[in-house]
């Protein structure tokens, strides 16, 4: 569905829709309410990318006309938000995915001031599949600490397939993360200039959080 220029373990989305749907993210008058609903449209997109990772095995199906070569998904997937602005990408990869992928959401805020990750949340299972496939979502990777707050999490649960999906990215957070966690893959719409002295990722698009919800 999507195209992509792949380089180690970050893959940037250049499909025209997507960079389509970015422009109007990024643009400053594009109002909540538009702002949510190509939110979806881009979550849908980039999640459908991320997932090219998926196994499947071969199981046959019966068409209306007789019996067809088919597959079933074979990997146990975990779905992880940051809320708040992850739900966005949740509820869209929700749609999309097989109903068994479970969702486990981890509530990170970022301090205003010296830009470190609070954990308010973190509704993990005791233990999960060492092979299971986890999908940390956020639209905004910005220094990283939020992402490698939630990583760790996972981590912690001795899971090693990790795959962050956000809009945008600062080289900054793509350096950090991969400092700490270097086979952790990243799909994003686009990896921007720089961070700001407020580690606000520029041009960027604002706050993804506010504008989603419209505080
Ligand atoms: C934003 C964004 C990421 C985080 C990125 O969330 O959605 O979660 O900041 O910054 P980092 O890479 O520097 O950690 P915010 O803390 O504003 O919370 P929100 O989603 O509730 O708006």
């Amino acid at each position: 569905m999507t195209t992509s220029t792949t380089t180690t373990n970050v893959t940037v989305c250049d499909h025209p829709i997507v960079q389509y749907y970015l422009t109007r993210l990024r643009d400053y008058q594009t109002p909540s309410c538009d702002f949510r609903r190509i939110a979806n449209h881009m979550s849908r997109a980039l999640v459908y990318e991320a997932m090219r990772d998926l196994v499947t095995r071969a199981a046959g199906v019966e068409t209306p006309l007789g019996p067809a070569k088919g597959v079933v998904l074979s990997d146990y997937v975990v779905i992880a938000p940051i809320l708040r602005a992850g739900l966005v990408l949740a509820e869209a990869a929700q749609e999309i995915i097989p109903p068994n992928a479970r969702v486990y959401h981890v509530g990170l805020k970022r301090d205003e001031q010296t830009l470190q990750a609070i954990s308010y949340y973190a509704k993990l299972p005791d233990r999960l599949p060492a092979d299971c496939k986890v999908y940390v979502l956020d639209p905004m990777l910005a220094t990283g600490g939020s992402a490698i707050a939630a990583i760790s999490l996972f981590h912690a649960l001795h899971v090693t397939q990790v795959h962050l999906v956000s809009f945008l990215a600062a080289p900054e957070g793509i350096k950090k993360v991969h400092e700490q966690f270097p086979d952790v893959k990243i799909t994003t719409a686009s990896i921007d200039s720089h961070l700001n002295e407020h580690g606000f990722i520029v041009p960027g698009l604002g706050d993804a959080g506010d504008r989603i919800f419209g505080t």
